[in-house]
């Protein structure tokens, strides 16, 4: 427990001190145009709630915005602040939640839809988060964990850096696993060399 605590820490500091124009340093044109194909192919809905988990500095969000229409709330939840400050000045409709996913400031019931993109492998505690997810979405809701990377990629990336070694995404069967003990009815997923997709329905 007191390991997990430092490695957050650790974690954490990483994120807060490369907040910085996150989005321009890691984001090519060509990888926005991916990220708005996948978020297009959501199906994302007018006067929907959308919480984007580990949001970073906001990427998804104009992308949320354009595929599911001026009507839908969007609520970004990150536990950097620094992060956090930047989606506030860039999208000051998005109301953003500082905190961890796996202790999630929000009522029970109260999402329709919940992406976690390019994130959850950072997630300490798996487990705890995925019952978050079940717990604030609302009955049919859909919780999405996606990559436009693969894993094995994204594996040997994040094992490059000391703060965020070992940080892993599971393979599908174990990401299964976890959304299945939360309580997940409906799970589907799909990967490659060049992207990772996991949808579960409430
Ligand atoms: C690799 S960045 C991705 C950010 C954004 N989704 C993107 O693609 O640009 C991972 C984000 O997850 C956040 N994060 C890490 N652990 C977290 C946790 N336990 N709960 C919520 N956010 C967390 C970090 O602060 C960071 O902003």
């Amino acid at each position: 427990m007191a390991e997990n605590h430092e490695r957050e820490m650790q974690r954490n500091h990483f994120f807060e001190a490369h907040a910085h124009q996150w989005e321009e340093r890691n984001y090519t044109p060509e990888k926005l145009a991916q990220v708005d194909h996948m978020v297009a192919g959501l199906g994302l809905g007018s006067g929907m709630s959308i919480l984007d988990v580990g949001c970073g500095d906001g990427v998804l969000q104009p992308f949320l915005r354009k595929h599911s229409g001026k009507d839908a709330r969007l609520f970004a939840l990150d536990a950097s602040s620094a992060m956090l400050e930047s989606v506030s000045v860039r999208f000051p409709d998005v109301q953003t939640f500082h905190a961890r996913a796996e202790s999630m400031p929000l009522p029970d019931a109260s999402i329709d839809v919940l992406i976690c993109f390019s994130a959850f492998p950072h997630f300490s505690d798996k487990p705890a988060a995925v019952r978050e997810f079940y717990r604030v979405l609302k009955q049919g809701g859909t919780a999405y964990v996606l990559h436009i990377d693969g894993r094995e990629k994204l594996n040997a990336l994040h094992d490059k850096h000391h703060e965020v070694e070992g940080d892993h995404l599971p393979c599908p069967t174990g990401m299964r696993l976890l959304f299945v003990e939360a309580g997940f009815a409906h799970t589907s997923a799909d990967e490659s060399a060049e992207h990772y997709y996991f949808s579960a329905r409430k």
